[in-house]
């Protein structure tokens, strides 16, 4: 059985790896983003939201709500450590073209479409996670639109997320009006390890089924053996039971934390 034991001791060393990556959602209401000028200067949306056909749409923005503004030089920066960002906003006809400067590069963009179309992933890039504080601000350029629905960042392994997914004392408690969570940690096991994880699983099992096998054949020859010179019988009565198992330890894992709800209103 040891062999079982070593191949479970690899696959903990691995649920150990997996667990150093983990992905954050940054809502726009976040208390860690900067906004010039101030958050209470931006245009706040909430769900639901009414679509050309009609229907009211609950889910439009990603928890709960969003921030636009048409002003030439606003700006929204966000700072994270972690290896990957990734800026979520609506396109609609009354967007315009802004900057993302993530660190020291710049890139242009318009969030502009004929039809409005939420949660749209507008700007992505891989950051190298040795290196702290990396940057992201969006910048208005017209008198059109930017929105921001929400960041997506991959934490750096071991990194302490400094934003607001504990529950706080200080947070602040909705009165009334929509609710949103200001951001959520969702882990996620890379592909790469959740193959190997279930292959080291399915060769442990198979192991731990092979042992279980030939000890209960052992046991019914001993068994036979002994009622033999015992009675004198050959034929035994009685039946062999497998344990059951349950193999979930491989699952694809995803926790969500729900923090404190936060009010739109203001
Ligand atoms: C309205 O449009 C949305 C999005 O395209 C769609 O999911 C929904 O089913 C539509 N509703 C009706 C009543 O056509
Ligand atoms: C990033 O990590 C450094 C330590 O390496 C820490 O000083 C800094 O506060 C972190 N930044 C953020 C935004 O969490
Ligand atoms: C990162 O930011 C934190 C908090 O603002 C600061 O204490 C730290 O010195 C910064 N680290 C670097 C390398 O700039
Ligand atoms: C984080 O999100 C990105 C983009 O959606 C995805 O490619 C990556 O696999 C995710 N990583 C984890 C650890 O969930």
């Amino acid at each position: 059985m040891s062999l079982v034991w070593g191949l479970s001791a690899v696959l903990l060393a691995l649920t150990a790896v997996v667990d150093a990556q983990h992905n954050v959602t940054v809502e726009e209401s976040d208390p860690t983003l900067l906004y010039t000028p101030s958050i209470s200067a931006w245009y706040p949306s909430a769900n639901p939201q009414k679509l050309t056909n009609g229907t009211l749409d609950g889910d439009y923005f990603h928890g709960g709500g969003y921030v636009a503004i048409g002003l030439p030089g606003a700006t929204v920066s966000f700072t994270f450590n972690g290896s990957y960002i990734a800026y979520y906003s609506d396109q609609n006809n009354n967007h315009g073209s802004m900057t993302v400067a993530l660190d020291s590069k710049t890139t242009t963009l318009s969030s502009y479409n004929a039809d409005s179309v939420p949660q749209v992933k507008l700007f992505e890039a891989f950051v190298d996670p040795d290196v702290p504080n990396h940057t992201i601000t969006l910048t208005c350029l017209e008198f059109k639109n930017i929105g921001l629905d929400y960041f997506l960042y991959t934490a750096a392994p071991g990194a302490v997320i400094s934003s607001s997914n504990t529950e706080s004392s200080s947070s602040p408690v909705p009165t009334q009006g929509p609710t949103s969570p200001r951001s959520t940690v969702t882990r996620t096991a890379p592909a790469t390890v959740t193959i190997v994880a279930a292959i080291l699983a399915a060769i442990g099992w198979t192991a731990a089924f092979v042992f279980a096998f030939l000890f209960l054949r052992l046991l019914k020859i001993l068994t036979r053996i002994s009622h033999q010179t015992e009675s004198g019988e050959s034929q035994i009565p009685g039946t062999c039971v497998f344990p059951p198992i349950t193999a979930s330890a491989l699952s694809k894992r995803t926790i969500m934390q729900s923090p404190p709800a936060y009010s739109e209103d203001r």
